[in-house]
């Protein structure tokens, strides 16, 4: 049986029109709900625990050493575990038997697939097989284009003097880094001994020790089970600053001052998520501060928020990605999607739960600014993705997790979730989400069993507010529903009829009352100006505003997004600084898509990539590419 959903995974997966049945694939109970990312067979093993041991060789730029699984066996005669691998040489697998004693198994490398990387059979002897659980210890290295892992040289580091890696796993690359069961839907506590340079510090998504000896030993323990993908690994030139009792945040020394001014509200968002959402589950909460080339603006690894340095505004104005980072310790860490496909249940619901912090810590007048640029950039989102995709849990059994979903995940995801604490009230949404992360704790979920939850805890408990056919409207069709809540700002009404007001002649840039404005009514002005402004008047609003110079990286993004849509030359030289300044895709990608798209500056756009791509992240670098492809294939 397994051997049928197994051969149905690589048909659907090297002949992308075919895709798996119901009647084809029998081993799986729901479609749906069979990740399809990952060549493991859950079915009959899950690991249960992972222990590591690596070098980092900087020089090689390879991790080393081995990852020992502690694996249950779940189908009585199953003969062989299937791991993921990417980019991975397996050197040795062996048996770890309770004696101690090892005993070699035998191993086989599949066939690579584009997207999911290369199955790893091991078979799993009779003698072992009886057992309910084995311990199966895989000796390997990793390559360097481990699609995970990035190795930068001093140059590309704030400091210049000592080299920095880190990881990114989240969606499908901890099969780059470790050997292992990729999928959301199999949790695993994890232990570690790093070896590293004597002068680096290394990280993970662990317990670090704040106070922990620079020796190029380092231990770690995750005593909470979590999924693959929050695994990670830093190592570099890293020294802590402490926030409050349970936050703190790690850096470079050269940004660690401004790190801790930034993000010095850390602590409270701590205490008032656990007082919204109840208990935090997993001892600290720090921040690790990357250089420029990390590829997200955040990434939740447990314990361990990894930033952008392009948070560092100095004013505290992009901190609603700690917010959101934050939320993820419930949302995504502890109540878990079960595949990429419902991944609007880890990022949907912590969008939700990052405007919910943001109003409480700051103020409801700046979650609402974010609320309505997130809404925005949904409408944007919707005239690019075809409607099959625009449902929150798309049918979806190929394709690459990484360029899935991504906004409307995000923004649809956090709209139901506003539309549903309406409908049954902020009090009793409250208890709700209480319960849900208690119900659902250390678990993985499918939008489907969200439905039944739902259905059961709120629809049904509070009838004559909202059927099931509503819910599953948004669930599964395209665009929102016409019920759907619609955010509004005053602040940024105020900036939009500014832009109205200026466009048209009305007011001078003077009158323009900008100087009291957020970073994010000064987005929705710029987006809110005339599309037929002469090159003079965008010079003139840019000597006023001095957008070209600004050191707020969303703002950056805002206005040279419009600089290229519009051909406004006088400012592409600063659009090129902006290009070379940040890694953070978002902060970059829009940018060459509209130069690409402008009508004139493809060649310019992919110039200037070429020359920067060097220093850029190599997911970054794919989504750029596939977005100059895409451009070039169809124009836009
Ligand atoms: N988990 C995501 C980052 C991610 C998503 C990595 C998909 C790989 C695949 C993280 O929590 C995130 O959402 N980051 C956002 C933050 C923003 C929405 C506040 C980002 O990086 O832009
Ligand atoms: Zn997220």
């Amino acid at each position: 049986m397994i051997r049928a959903t197994g051969f149905c995974i690589f048909v659907a997966f090297s002949l992308t029109s075919l895709s798996c049945t119901r009647e084809e694939a029998p081993a799986v109970a729901d479609p749906r709900s069979h990740d399809y990312f990952s060549f493991a067979n859950t079915d009959q093993f899950v690991t249960q625990h992972l222990n590591l041991e690596l070098t980092v060789d900087f020089e090689a730029e390879e991790l080393r050493g081995s990852a020992t699984l502690q694996i249950r066996r779940i189908e009585n005669d199953a003969s062989e575990i299937i791991l993921d691998t990417r980019d991975i040489t397996i050197e040795a697998t062996s048996f770890v038997q309770t004696s101690g004693e090892m005993l070699k198994a035998e191993h086989r490398i599949g066939e690579t697939h584009s997207i999911m990387g290369t199955p790893l059979f091991v078979k799993v002897p009779a003698d072992i097989r009886n057992e309910e659980k084995f311990t199966l210890r895989l000796d390997y290295r990793t390559s360097p284009k481990s699609t995970a892992l990035q190795w930068l040289p001093a140059e590309l580091t704030a400091g210049l003097e000592h080299p920095f890696l880190f990881s990114q796993s989240q969606a499908i690359h901890a099969r780059s880094w470790i050997p292992l069961q990729d999928t959301p839907a199999v949790r695993i506590t994890y232990t570690a001994k790093i070896h590293t340079p004597p002068e680096l510090l290394a990280l993970m998504s662990a317990d670090n020790d704040p106070g922990a000896e620079r020796d190029g030993t380092y231990e770690f323990e995750m005593p909470q089970p979590i999924p693959s993908y929050l695994l990670a690994i830093a190592v570099g030139n890293i020294y802590f600053a402490p926030i409050g009792d349970e936050t703190g945040v790690y850096s470079e020394p050269e940004l660690l001052e401004a790190s801790a001014f930034e993000f010095a509200d850390t602590q409270t968002m701590l205490e008032t998520a656990e007082a919204m959402f109840g208990p935090y589950q997993w001892g600290r909460y720090d921040l690790l501060i990357l250089p420029p080339s990390f590829p997200f603006g955040g990434m939740e690894n447990p314990r361990l928020s990894f930033l952008t340095p392009s948070l560092l505004a100095g004013d505290r104005s992009l901190v609603s990605v700690v917010a959101h980072e934050l939320a993820h310790s419930w949302s995504g860490n502890l109540v878990t999607n079960a595949t990429w496909r419902d991944g609007w249940l880890n990022e949907g619901w912590t969008s939700y739960l990052e405007h919910r912090l943001m109003q409480v810590i700051y103020s409801e007048a700046r979650a609402d600014e974010e609320n309505l640029l997130d809404y925005r950039e949904l409408l944007l989102n919707f005239e690019t993705v075809n409607p099959a995709m625009q449902a929150l849990a798309p049918t979806l059994e190929h394709g690459d997790p990484d360029d899935f979903q991504g906004i409307i995940h995000y923004h649809k995801g956090n709209l139901f979730l506003q539309y549903l604490e309406k409908a049954f009230g902020r009090d009793v949404f409250d208890v709700f989400i209480g319960e849900y992360f208690r119900d659902f704790a250390f678990g993985t979920i499918t939008s489907e069993q969200f439905l039944d939850y739902l259905d059961e805890n709120l629809l049904s408990a509070y009838p004559g507010k909202i059927n099931r056919e509503q819910v599953k409207q948004w669930l599964y069709a395209p665009g929102l529903p016409d019920y759907a809540l619609i955010p509004t700002s005053r602040n940024l009404d105020t900036a939009a009829e500014m832009a109205a007001l200026w466009s048209s002649g009305e007011i001078d840039i003077t009158d323009v009352p900008s100087a009291g404005w957020s970073p994010q009514a000064m987005r929705h002005f710029i987006n809110s100006l005339d599309s037929d402004l002469s090159t003079e008047r965008l010079n003139e609003l840019d000597a006023a505003l001095g957008l070209s110079a600004t050191s707020n990286a969303e703002i950056g993004r805002t206005w040279f997004i419009q600089v290229a849509q519009r051909q406004h030359r006088p400012a592409y030289e600063q659009l090129e600084q902006h290009l070379r300044r940040y890694g953070r895709t978002r902060l970059v990608r829009p940018v060459y898509v509209a130069l690409a798209q402008n009508g004139s500056d493809l060649e310019l756009a992919k110039e200037i990539f070429a020359e920067v791509r060097e220093v850029y992240h190599p997911l970054t670098n794919i989504s750029i590419e596939s977005a100059f492809s895409r451009i070039q294939e169809t124009g836009n």
